[in-house]
């Protein structure tokens, strides 16, 4: 099963999983997270769960037990614990948990599914998808220091990510010689905490996990707590998910259709309940019909819920396709543009306006963060103004879509609120989120359809609209190829229009700089100007450096294929240094311009470009030539 960071959850070592919860059917399921940092004991409390409910496997055993010698580390039993947790040599070495680790034990009354994740900063992103997938958080607190800023982080990430129910393990009660005044004190500070954060239920209990205090059963160690054990605690508590109360969510992963006579929506119900004659929405469309089979690999069902992999079909015929949400109830909200918190997870920055994929459940769509309204400091709480968001770093940001998402806010269904960004180019996971809710004005902007297209207007041109994106360096020579093509264009009657980086930079782009995200923001403005113009029926020449790969990608997205023609002038560095002609390589070698493209801002030359102009080898003239013999070979003009 994927979890928010569309990693398949690794399964337990020693065991087939899926095999295990089958044996196991009429046992339910808990799934936990445990969040504090090495000092605070959590591996040790892990490991004697495990060791306690007897689910350790032989092979495992007899590793924790070689090791235990090993380590000369000490714990009652000979054993101990957290070696059996701290998996990695690595971690080993360096006394640390890096990664987020799924581990399952059981009881007789039910299964659990352990998300370990490390405590420390750097490391957000794993502890935000172990929350993602967790009911409850186990919050270790060592009874000598208290409530911590980092169980102040840890409580931040975990209501952020849906979490509701909070066991607070106030651990090494016997280093302070299980003095209740020390566990009273310590509660009410972090009560006071939890309540600002929505966390609903805080279950606080003493314990030690080195000798088992208060772990498995009553310790004579506290008798003035009169609350449960952990492990009886996890075995009964019951967790309210709020999207039980919400109607079906049926995302739709294919269209089945084996043969003419039947046609099916297949996928897995992420909340609710269908049943037969059911009414049901399909959006984003909008239109309704009735259920009229549930059909599974084991026959058909009256009815089914929440986790089960079906196949429905409809009464009527109505366009559902790989990303349509088949939903009852109070229906998901379909929207353009929504309000998020993104966790950024990439070592390369998110810049505002980048064109990213957001992937939700069996929907895709590109995205771009239109606005940074804040981050989020997750140490302090403090929100802080941001252009961009680093690694690790929160934001909360608007999104513009370039399609409609079907989804739920978050904080009432996480399987339909929340969501992963992926890079276009490198199809990596950047970042992780969760949807607040759909800005409004979405249902207010609609795109004017008027009356004569682009094809008319070009016809009228005798030519073909296209957008001939020239990049290069500073100097490399793009203003000058494309003002002799705009040239050319115009004594063969062509209508052609040079949009030109240093112009713009002088109106609608004179509030923008050099730094990375500026200038990302510069080819948007750029890229959209240019898509009017080629609404317009024109030929229109863009010069910009446009250093990134990603923003020349997403202005190609913006116009028809065909219409996009990238003319990369190849002009290698050093001769555009030596050529100067602005100036501009002196005074950054001086020091006086920073951000300086191909010195301290990088350049990714294209991969893939229509045309390379050489323009060492060849003189403008020339390259003009070639660029107008390619517009006619492309039936351009
Ligand atoms: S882009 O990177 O955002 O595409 P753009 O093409 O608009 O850049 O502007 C580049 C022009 O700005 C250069 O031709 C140069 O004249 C000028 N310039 C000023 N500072 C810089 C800088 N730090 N890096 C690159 N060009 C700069």
């Amino acid at each position: 099963m994927p979890d928010i960071a569309g990693n398949d959850m690794k399964l337990p070592p020693a065991e087939d999983f899926e095999a295990y919860l089958h044996r196991n059917e009429n046992k339910d399921l808990l799934r936990f997270i445990t969040c504090g940092s090495v000092d605070d004991g959590k591996s040790t409390l892990i490991g004697r769960l495990l060791y306690d409910s007897r689910q350790l496997f032989d092979d495992q055993l007899s590793a924790l037990e070689k090791d235990s010698t090993h380590s000369g580390s000490v714990s009652d039993g000979g054993l101990d614990f957290s070696l059996l947790v701290d998996g990695l040599a690595a971690e080993r070495e360096q006394g640390i948990t890096i990664d987020v680790a799924y581990r399952f034990f059981a009881t007789d009354k039910r299964k659990f599914i352990v998300a370990d994740t490390p405590g420390h900063e750097q490391y957000t992103r794993n502890m935000a998808t172990g929350a993602s997938t967790a009911d409850l958080a186990v919050l270790l607190i060592d009874a000598r220091k208290g409530v911590l800023e980092q169980t102040r982080r840890h409580s931040f990430i975990v209501s952020l990510m849906g979490i509701r129910d909070v066991v607070l393990a106030i651990n090494k009660m016997d280093l302070v010689d299980f003095d209740q005044k020390v566990f009273d004190t310590i509660v009410a500070d972090y009560r006071q905490f939890a309540q600002g954060l929505g966390i609903r239920h805080v279950t606080a209990i003493p314990m030690s996990a080195r000798n088992g205090d208060n772990i498995t059963g009553a310790s004579e160690n506290t008798p003035w707590y009169k609350g449960e054990a952990l492990l009886p605690f996890l075995e009964t508590v019951r967790i309210e998910r709020p999207e039980d109360s919400l109607g079906l969510r049926f995302p739709v992963q294919w269209v089945n259709r084996p043969n003419l006579d039947f046609r099916g929506y297949s996928g897995t119900i992420a909340a609710g309940l269908v049943r037969k004659g059911d009414t049901v929405t399909v959006l984003p469309g909008g239109r309704t019909s009735q259920v009229t089979s549930i059909v599974t690999q084991d026959g058909e069902l009256e009815v089914a819920g929440a986790g089960e992999a079906v196949t429905l079909t409809l009464a009527h015929e109505i366009d559902v396709s790989r990303g349509s949400v088949i939903a009852s109830g109070a229906v998901p909200v379909v929207a353009e543009q929504a309000a998020a918190h993104i966790l950024w997870m990439a070592p390369e920055p998110m810049l505002p306006g980048r064109f990213y994929e957001l992937r939700l459940h069996s929907q895709s769509a590109g995205v771009q963060i239109s606005e940074i309204k804040h981050k989020i400091n997750v140490n302090s709480l403090e929100k802080l103004a941001a252009k961009r968001l680093e690694l690790n770093e929160l934001g909360v940001c608007n999104l513009t879509l370039d399609r409609p998402l079907v989804f739920d806010p978050y904080s009432q269904n996480r399987m339909m609120g929340g969501f992963i960004i992926v890079d276009r180019l490198t199809n990596a996971t950047v970042g992780c989120g969760t949807l607040d809710f759909a800005l409004r004005r979405d249902a207010n902007v609609h795109w004017q359809q008027l009356e004569v297209d682009k094809q008319q207007r070009a016809a009228i041109k005798g030519q073909k609209p296209a957008m001939l994106w020239f990049t290069g360096l500073s100097g490399a020579g793009k203003s000058t190829v494309a003002s002799l093509v705009e040239k050319k264009l115009f004594s063969l009657g062509r209508h052609a229009y040079v949009l030109d980086g240093d112009n713009i930079r002088h109106g609608l782009s004179r509030d923008l700089g050099f730094t990375d995200e500026d200038r990302v923001e510069n080819i948007r403005r750029a890229a959209e100007a240019a898509r009017l113009f080629v609404d317009a029926g024109m030929i229109v020449l863009v010069s910009f450096i446009s250093p990134f790969r990603s923003e020349r990608q997403m202005a190609r997205g913006l116009v028809a294929p065909g219409e996009f023609v990238e003319v990369y002038v190849s002009t290698p560095q050093s001769e555009c240094e030596k050529r100067d002609p602005k100036g501009l390589y002196a005074k950054a070698r001086a020091g006086d311009l920073p951000h300086f493209t191909g010195l301290d801002s990088k350049y990714e030359p294209p991969e893939n470009a229509e045309i390379v102009l050489d323009t060492c080898a060849k003189d403008p003239e020339t390259l003009s030539n070639e660029v107008i013999a390619y517009l006619r070979e492309q039936g351009i003009i």
